[in-house]
């Protein structure tokens, strides 16, 4: 699943990361810390591309799941392109050196210098979201006197299992035109030679760990390019978003083969008609391939509950307190009888006891992990959190001015930091 595993030295379990103890990488560059697996970024890339082979698809990596431009750039080197949706995101795909026309720029609410930017870097293809947003990108194409491809955000309704602020395949998101809508969108916008819409994008949400609503969304989408098709419109590119699930739980989502499998046959004859399909991962690729590292600093006991406090929360990995989401956390050293056999909500082993693992952060929500039996842990000991590589960093903040951690990456035994420690300093840096 991942890069991540316990060794056992003099007896003890230690976490390592590819050829790196995690408790020496923790020594030097302290905690918190993400860190970050080359080899499970590559892994997840590959058996992604692999397993969609058949369609040849883009797969445009997700930045805003982990926009580190070292990790952006691990992938890009090896073939992926990405996904961005902001100007921010765009400065750093360039600086990745990523081809632009591998990229596709999506985002609700694109700012007219964001589209400028986007057209004179010369994306791939702008994911065009309303009328309003079509009608700004084909004047801006042309007053630039440079047309561009899009693809429109449709929206397919299409109820799926997951957190509802992170579903947006349904009715009544700010997300797309409804499914209704689109060919009376073309009938006003597909003749433009500037803003040349060319392709139907869809994001159902994420994680979605089914592959019915996947299957229901390609079915939409093909009879829905029929249609536009046998209408005259010329629509050659079909980008099915992202969302495939992660192991946050060991097991918990269903590998790539699994979805391709179910998706390949559908699109098959599509692609050797022509048609370019796009892929926009994220937390598949990234999700497994960080964890955060957090050092212990009081076990604090209040009524029964105990409390283990460390030195970072909800301001560097916001996903429990928001969404109630599961993270598999454990000390990064314990005794070989210790180490996990899964990563699950309940592990099963002998002398383990219930805590909850919370931040430094003045809120109750401050949760990182509640009511998980963890081994015997002690001030100072450090703690993994582990799935923490998509929407980690990239939703941390300084809430309570503390200051974001580095960012490491992992390559065999080399380990590097690729952002650093934010100082005191940098939290003021921006104030007049
Ligand atoms: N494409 C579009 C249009 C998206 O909106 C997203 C995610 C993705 C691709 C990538 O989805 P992924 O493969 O990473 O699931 N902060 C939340 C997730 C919000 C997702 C926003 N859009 C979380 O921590 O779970």
């Amino acid at each position: 699943m991942d890069d991540f595993h316990y060794k056992i030295e003099s007896g003890q379990g230690a976490l390592w990361c590819e050829g790196v103890s995690l408790d020496d990488l923790a020594d030097e560059v302290q905690t918190p810390a993400y860190v970050y697996s080359q080899a499970t970024l590559e892994g997840h890339y590959d058996r992604l591309s692999q397993a969609f082979a058949p369609l040849d698809p883009l797969i445009c990596f997700s930045v805003k799941s982990c926009p580190n431009t070292s990790v952006c750039r691990v992938l890009t080197q090896r073939g992926s392109g990405l996904d961005l949706v902001s100007g921010g995101e765009l400065y750093r795909a360039l600086k990745t050196g990523v081809n632009p026309a591998k990229c596709v720029y999506a985002g609700v609410g694109k700012r007219p210098d964001e589209i400028t930017s986007a057209l004179e870097a010369g994306v791939g293809w702008l994911n065009v979201e309303s009328s309003q947003e079509c009608a700004l990108i084909g004047q801006l194409a042309e007053q630039l006197g440079q047309p561009c491809r899009a693809a429109l955000r449709v929206n397919p309704d299409i109820q799926t299992e997951t957190h509802q602020h992170t579903a947006t395949g349904h009715r009544g998101t700010k997300f797309g035109v409804q499914l209704d809508q689109v060919e009376a969108f073309f009938e006003t916008y597909g003749s433009s030679p500037w803003c040349k819409l060319s392709g139907i994008h869809l994001h159902i949400g994420s994680p979605i760990l089914q592959v019915e609503p996947y299957v229901m969304a390609v079915q939409k989408g093909i009879e829905l390019m029929d249609r536009l098709r046998s209408k005259g419109y010329i629509i050659d590119m079909f980008d099915l978003g992202g969302g495939f699930g992660a192991d946050y739980q060991s097991g918990q989502a269903p590998e790539a083969t699994v979805y391709a499998e179910a998706i390949v046959p559908l699109l098959e004859s599509r692609v050797a008609e022509g048609l370019q399909v796009v892929f926009e991962p994220g937390r598949s690729i990234a999700a497994n391939a960080g964890v955060l590292l957090l050092t212990v600093l009081y076990v604090k006991q209040s009524d029964d509950h105990t409390f283990l406090i460390c030195d970072g929360g909800m301001n560097l990995m916001i996903r429990p307190a928001l969404y109630d989401a599961f993270h598999f956390v454990w000390p990064t050293r314990v005794t070989a009888s210790h180490i996990p056999p899964a990563r699950t909500e309940k592990v099963q082993l002998d002398g383990l006891s219930p805590v909850n693992v919370v931040g430094p952060i003045c809120e109750t929500g401050d949760i990182i992990a509640k009511d998980r039996a963890l081994p015997q842990v002690q001030a100072g000991d450090r703690l993994a959190v582990f799935g923490a590589g998509a929407y980690g960093m990239s939703m941390a903040s300084q809430y309570n001015s503390q200051p974001l951690p580095p960012e490491v990456l992992v390559d065999g035994q080399k380990a590097k930091v690729v952002r650093r420690r934010e100082t005191y300093a940098d939290l003021l840096a921006m104030e007049v």
